[in-house]
C-alpha cells in the first residue's frame, strides 16, 4: 500500500466548465484515484476553485455581485456539477480560503528571506478609458513571436509562449477595446526566477524521463528560453494580500498576489481546509511536508498549464527552501476539440458540463471522454462519434450483456444463480482471456494510459459477449440444461467482475451491477488474477435481481436533436 497525493488543475471560478476542461484534468484524476483506492492505496484527491484574479472580478461585475458573493455562489454551482459527474474528491476547496492566504503569505515571506523576491518599480499599462491598470490578460494584441493577433498579455494561446503585456504589438484593452493606453509607474514584487533557473533545471532533469513526453518537452522548452523574473503582485481588490509585516508600503497600497502565484499553493491550502474540518484525524502536513519518499504526487492538467506546474510552481517551492512535496508525475493532456474547432465559452460552442448532465447521466460522458481522452494528440468530439460509442460499447456490449444474461436466467432458472455442471474447455479459455485482459487493464491504469485502459476494459466486456455467443445458452438449454446453467452462472460472474473493474469509469453503473447480487459480506474491492481466471466469486444459489436497462440506446432523432441544440460542424 502506497500513499498517493493527486491533484487536478484548479478550475477558474468564472463559469461552468466545458467537456474539454473536464477530460483534461478532473475526470482522469478521478478515474485514477478511484482505481488506486480500489487497489487498497491510501489516496488523497484534492481540487478547488481558482478564485482570484481579474476573470473573477469581471464575472462578478457582470452579475452585479460583490466578488466574494459571486465566488461563493459560483463555487457551489461548480461543485454541484462535479457531484453530478461523481467526481470523488477527498476535498474540493477554494483558493480564497483563509488557509491558502496563510500558506501563500508564508511562501512569500520565505522567498523574501531567501533573497528570491525583490521590490521593483515597473511601468504598467494603464487605461484611462477603463480607469484602471490593466492586468496582463486584459491587454490583447499581436504576439511578437508568432504573429497571432489575439494574444493575451500573459501568454500567447497560439504558441504558448509566456508574454509581458508590453511585448504585444498593437496592444488594446480587452475590457473596452480602447487603444488609448498609457504606461504608468507602480511598485510590485518580483520573483527572481532567473536566480532559481539552475535549481529548477536540476530538479526537472531528475524527473523528466519519468514524465510523459508532452510534459517534459514543454518544461524543456521553457527552461531553454530561460527563466525570467516575474511580477507576482497585482493592483486588484481581490486576491491574497501582500503581508503587511514584510511589505508595509505595498500592503497599504492594497497590492495582492498574482493569481498564478497563489493558485498552485492552494493544492496545499485545500489539503489544510480538508484537515481543519477534522483535525483529530487528518494531518495535512503528512501529505505535503518532508514526505518526499513516502508520498507519490501526481498532477493532472491540460497542456497550457504545464509550464506553471513543471517550472514555475517548482521554482517557488525550491526557493522557499523548506521540504514541501514536489510533483512526481505530471499527466498532461492535449485539447479536446468540438468538430475539430475550439470549444469556446464566449462563442457558446461545444458542450458545457451542466448541459451534458441535463441530457444523459454521468457514466455515458465519463466513459466516452476517457475512452477518447486527448492523450497523445488532440481529439475531436462529435455527436456522431459520441452516440455511436454509447450505442456500441455501453448499450450493446455491456448493458445488453448484463440484461440479457440476468433476464434469461431468471426466466428459466428463477431468482438465484443456477448451479450447472463443472467448468469445461470454454470456461477455461474464457478464464485465461479474462486474466490476461485484466493484467493489461491494470498495467495501463498504473501507467496512466487512459485510452488504452478503456480499450482493455472494452475488451473485457467483449470477451463476455463472445463467450455467450459461443455457448448460446438459449439453444443449449434445449438439449443440456446443466450446461446452460453453467454458462449463465459463468456470465453472472463476469457481470460481478465488470462491476468491480468498471468502477473507476462508470461508478453508478458499477453499483447497479454489484447490487444485482445479494452476496454475504463485503464485495471484494478488486479481483486477483486467480479470481478472474476462476470466475467463482458469485456462487450458485446467490439471489439476484435484474436491474433496469443500464444504458439507453441513442436514436437518430437524439443525434439530430443534440446537433440542433449544440451545433454540429464548425461555423454552424
Ligand atoms: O488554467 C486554469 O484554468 C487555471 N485555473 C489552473 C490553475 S491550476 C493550479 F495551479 F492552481
Ligand atoms: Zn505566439
Amino acid at each position: 500500500m502506497a500513499r498517493h497525493l493527486i491533484t487536478s488543475a484548479l478550475p477558474y471560478i468564472n463559469g461552468i466548465k466545458h467537456l474539454g476542461n473536464m477530460v483534461g484534468s478532473m475526470l482522469p484524476a478521478d478515474v485514477y484515484s478511484r482505481y488506486l483506492r480500489q487497489r487498497g492505496h491510501d489516496v488523497l484527491y484534492i481540487c478547488a476553485t481558482d478564485e482570484h484574479g481579474t476573470p473573477a472580478e469581471l464575472a462578478a461585475k457582470e452579475q452585479g455581485l460583490p466578488v466574494a458573493d459571486f465566488c461563493a455562489q459560483a463555487h457551489d454551482a461548480q461543485k454541484a456539477v462535479y457531484d453530478g459527474f461523481a467526481l470523488a474528491f477527498d476535498y474540493f476547496g477554494r483558493s480564497s480560503s483563509a488557509q491558502n492566504v496563510e500558506i501563500t503569505q508564508h511562501f512569500a515571506r520565505r522567498l523574501h528571506e531567501n533573497g528570491f523576491i525583490e521590490e521593483r518599480a515597473i511601468r504598467q499599462v494603464y487605461s484611462p478609458t477603463d480607469g484602471r491598470f490593466l492586468p496582463d490578460r486584459y491587454v490583447e494584441g499581436t504576439c511578437p513571436h508568432c504573429g497571432y493577433d489575439k494574444a493575451r498579455g500573459d501568454q500567447c494561446e497560439n504558441c504558448t509562449r509566456v508574454l509581458d503585456p508590453t511585448d504585444l504589438i498593437n496592444p488594446r484593452s480587452a475590457i473596452s477595446g480602447s487603444t488609448d493606453l498609457e504606461v504608468r509607474e507602480t511598485k510590485h514584487l518580483f520573483l527572481l526566477q532567473s536566480k532559481l533557473q539552475h535549481k529548477v533545471e536540476a530538479w526537472v532533469a531528475r524527473h523528466e524521463d519519468d514524465w510523459p513526453q508532452l510534459a517534459s518537452s514543454i518544461a524543456r522548452k521553457w527552461l531553454n528560453e530561460g527563466l525570467h523574473d516575474r511580477a507576482i503582485t497585482r493592483d486588484l481588490d481581490w486576491g491574497v494580500p501582500v503581508p503587511a509585516d514584510t511589505w508595509p508600503e505595498l500592503a497599504a497600497e492594497g497590492k495582492v498576489f498574482y493569481v498564478w502565484f497563489d493558485a498552485p499553493i492552494e493544492y496545499i491550502g485545500a489539503t489544510k481546509e480538508w484537515a481543519d474540518l477534522d483535525p483529530a484525524n487528518r494531518d495535512w502536513k503528512s501529505w505535503w511536508y518532508d514526505v518526499d519518499t513516502d508520498v507519490r504526487y501526481t498532477e493532472f492538467m491540460a497542456k497550457d498549464n504545464v509550464p506553471f506546474h513543471t517550472v514555475m510552481f517548482p521554482a517557488t517551492e525550491l526557493g522557499v527552501r523548506e521540504p514541501w512535496k514536489k510533483v512526481d508525475y505530471v499527466k498532461a493532456f492535449n485539447w479536446l476539440t468540438y468538430y475539430g474547432g475550439k470549444f469556446s465559452t464566449s462563442q457558446k460552442r461545444g458542450v458545457f458540463t451542466d448541459q451534458a448532465l441535463e441530457i444523459l447521466p454521468a457514466d455515458y460522458w465519463r466513459y466516452f471522454l476517457i475512452a477518447n481522452a486527448p492523450e497523445s494528440d488532440d481529439s475531436s468530439f462529435t455527436w456522431e462519434h459520441f452516440t455511436a460509442t454509447v450505442n456500441k460499447d455501453l448499450a450493446d456490449t455491456l448493458g445488453n450483456f448484463v440484461n440479457r444474461v440476468l433476464s434469461f436466467s431468471r426466466k428459466r432458472f428463477g431468482d438465484e444463480v443456477p448451479a450447472g455442471g463443472e467448468p469445461g474447455e470454454a470456461e477455461t479459455k474464457l478464464g485465461g482471456q479474462i486474466a490476461e485482459l485484466l493484467a493489461e487493464y491494470e498495467s495501463h491504469m498504473e501507467s496512466l494510459q487512459f485510452r488504452k485502459a478503456a480499450a482493455a476494459l472494452r475488451a473485457l466486456w467483449s470477451a463476455g459477449n463472445s463467450y455467450l455467443e459461443e455457448k448460446a445458452p438459449w439453444l443449449e438449454i434445449k438439449t443440456d440444461k446443466d450446461g446452460a446453467a453453467l454458462t449463465l452462472r459463468t456470465a453472472m460472474n463476469l457481470i460481478h467482475l465488470y462491476a468491480v473493474v468498471s468502477e473507476p469509469f462508470i461508478p453508478a453503473t458499477s453499483a447497479a451491477m454489484r447490487q444485482a447480487f445479494s452476496l454475504d459480506g463485503d464485495i471484494a474491492s478488486w479481483v486477483t488474477a486467480d479470481e478472474a481466471r476462476a470466475l467463482t466469486a458469485v456462487p450458485a444459489g446467490t439471489p439476484f435481481t435484474v436491474p433496469p436497462v443500464l444504458f439507453a440506446k441513442l436514436t437518430d432523432e437524439d443525434l439530430e436533436a443534440y446537433k440542433k441544440r449544440f451545433g454540429g460542424e464548425p461555423g454552424q
